[in-house]
């Protein structure tokens, strides 16, 4: 999939993944993606947008008494820093996983909290994209806690996909949702949370700027607004 000096080879890169357009171009490239998402990806840029999210997440939300859901969670990332970085504080998190594709769902359930429990209670094959007030599994959970990381970007969900979200948390649910921030700034993610404040859906909305990846890497200074709010 990557041309250097006019050679093709099989691996995938973050412009690939930026030039997504519709959700089974998400599936092909998912697909061929999940094996190697962790150890050449995440490994060799230095992404860094999960343990920000999770670190946001985990400051606002203290004690939750329900369920949190990783949306777009691919190969469980933000999860696993939830879970990692408040061991110790009293928390037992209950988290479900919702992803397109099911190639990353699998590398996702693979993972195990330190006392080797699987680290989701579920995790659904979702397209974000469609009707999520058909989807009752979700609606029923009542989360207490919406989460997402690198999947409010180029080519993957837009403005549209984070207003159906809200639906998902019960009143008062707290949500910490990464969006690239040049996808935030051309796709008007400001206008759309700014609206549901308007509307009376969201409240005590507080947009932090992140850094996207560490010191060091060949995307050093890329970043991403952690929208963080309430459901009203
Ligand atoms: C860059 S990965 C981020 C994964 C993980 N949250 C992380 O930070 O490592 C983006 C994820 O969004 C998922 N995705 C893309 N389009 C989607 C859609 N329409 N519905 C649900 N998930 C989608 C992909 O399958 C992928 O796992």
């Amino acid at each position: 999939m990557t041309i250097e000096g006019g050679a093709t080879d099989d691996r995938v890169t973050l412009a690939d993944a930026y030039a997504l357009v519709t959700p089974d171009d998400s599936r092909a490239l998912y697909a061929r993606w999940a094996a190697t998402y962790e150890s050449d990806f995440v490994g060799s840029t230095g992404y860094m947008i999960p343990d920000r999210v999770a670190e946001e997440f985990a400051d606002v939300a203290g004690v939750l008494d329900g369920p949190v859901l990783d949306v777009g969670c691919g190969t469980g990332l933000v999860a696993f820093a939830l879970v990692r970085d408040t061991a110790g504080e009293g928390v037992d998190w209950v988290i479900d996983g919702v992803d397109i594709s099911p190639q990353m769902l699998a590398e996702s359930g693979r993972k195990r909290r330190p006392e080797g429990t699987p680290l989701y209670r579920r995790l659904l094959e979702v397209d974000l994209t469609t009707d999520l007030s058909l989807r009752s599994d979700l609606l029923d959970a009542r989360y207490a806690g919406i989460v997402s990381a690198g999947t409010f970007t180029h080519g993957h969900l837009g403005p549209e996909s984070l207003s159906a979200l809200i639906q998902l948390g019960r009143p008062g649910a707290i949500f910490a949702i990464g969006i690239n921030a040049e996808h935030f700034q051309s796709r008007g993610f400001a206008e759309c949370l700014h609206d549901e404040v308007e509307r009376g859906r969201i409240r005590n909305l507080a947009p932090c700027i992140v850094e996207m990846y560490r010191p060091g890497s060949e995307h050093e200074g890329e970043q991403a607004v952690v929208a963080i709010f309430r459901r009203a």
